[in-house]
């Protein structure tokens, strides 16, 4: 009888450990990023601008997503709350297992540092400081990390990107296309969970932006989670997955085709009222 107990307690244990595991795994799987009901509202003298409209927005680890939508649709007020830069009107954001909705600045800036890595439309390098210091510059906020191993890791950076030839030069003495990928190089040195990028090929001729274009690729097939706003559809399809905004709110493709049409059927009305008028 005592035998009996003892197998029953242990197949318990190792149900018990089984399940934990697949929890884990579950875990490791688990959504880098849980967005519900976000919204944001913008009060300036009076005015009252409702820039996103509940939002829900899930992203995994790993994947590569892109949003694209008609100007002023909440683009990059939805890249700054995921990227902490500001915090909702209301709604949960879970980031990497973690409440971030409503934290203070000082933890929103420790934990943006960690975590996020940004590439803008105009690059936003340091123009007093040289390519290499331009790459170590999220390292410098960081507790514990020497200057030896802040200089390694951007050199590292710059390899990835290839730009490891240019460590002196200062971006004036770049072009855009390298200098966007210099600003790749400084959004990947802290080994961030996600890359967010705000219409990286904006300033770039068509050559230069297909580089960049093929260069987050590449690193999206290495790992990377990178969440990337985007005007161009050929770009926007370069993704594994493609979101549309309108209005503030995330609709399906053909939804954002019939509000597209709809939009410019309403232009062209006005535009032959004015005509006529
Ligand atoms: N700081 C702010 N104060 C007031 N209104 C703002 C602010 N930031 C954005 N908005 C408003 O919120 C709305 C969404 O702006 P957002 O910049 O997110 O659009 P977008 O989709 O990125 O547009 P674009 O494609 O032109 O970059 C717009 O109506 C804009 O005027
Ligand atoms: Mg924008």
């Amino acid at each position: 009888m005592e035998k009996q107990i003892h197998c029953f307690l242990c197949i318990l244990i190792l149900l018990a450990t089984n399940s934990l595991c697949v929890n884990k795994t579950m875990n490791s799987e688990e959504l880098l990023i849980c967005m519900q009901n976000i919204k944001k509202v913008f009060y300036t003298d009076e005015v009252e601008t409702r820039a996103l409209a509940g939002i829900e927005l899930d992203i995994r680890q790993g994947e590569y997503l892109s949003i694209t939508g008609p100007s002023g649709c909440g683009k990059s007020t939805l890249l700054s709350l995921l990227g902490l830069l500001d915090t909702p009107t209301e709604g949960r954001y879970r980031l990497a297992g973690s409440e971030v909705a409503d934290l203070s600045i000082a933890d929103r800036a420790h934990i943006r540092n960690k975590e996020i890595g940004f590439i803008f439309q105009a690059f936003n390098l340091i123009g007093d400081l040289k390519v290499i210091e331009n790459v170590e510059l999220p390292l410098t906020y960081r507790p514990g990390v020497s200057r030896k191993e802040r200089r390694d890791r951007a050199l590292e950076s710059l390899e990835r990107v290839g730009m490891a030839h240019r460590l002196n030069h200062y971006p004036s003495q770049l072009s855009g296309g390298q200098q966007q990928r210099v600003a790749v190089a400084r959004a990947l040195v802290g080994q961030p969970s996600i890359l967010l990028a705000d219409e990286p090929t904006g300033n770039l001729d068509s050559r230069n932006g297909e580089q960049v274009m093929l260069l987050l690729e590449e690193l999206h097939k290495h790992g990377a989670t990178i969440c990337m706003v985007t005007h161009d559809p050929r770009y926007a399809a370069m993704a594994e997955r493609q979101i549309f905004l309108f209005d503030g709110q995330v609709v399906d493709e053909e939804e954002m085709q019939r509000l597209r049409d709809e939009e410019d059927r309403r232009v062209r009305e006005l535009a032959m009222a004015d005509r006529s008028a």
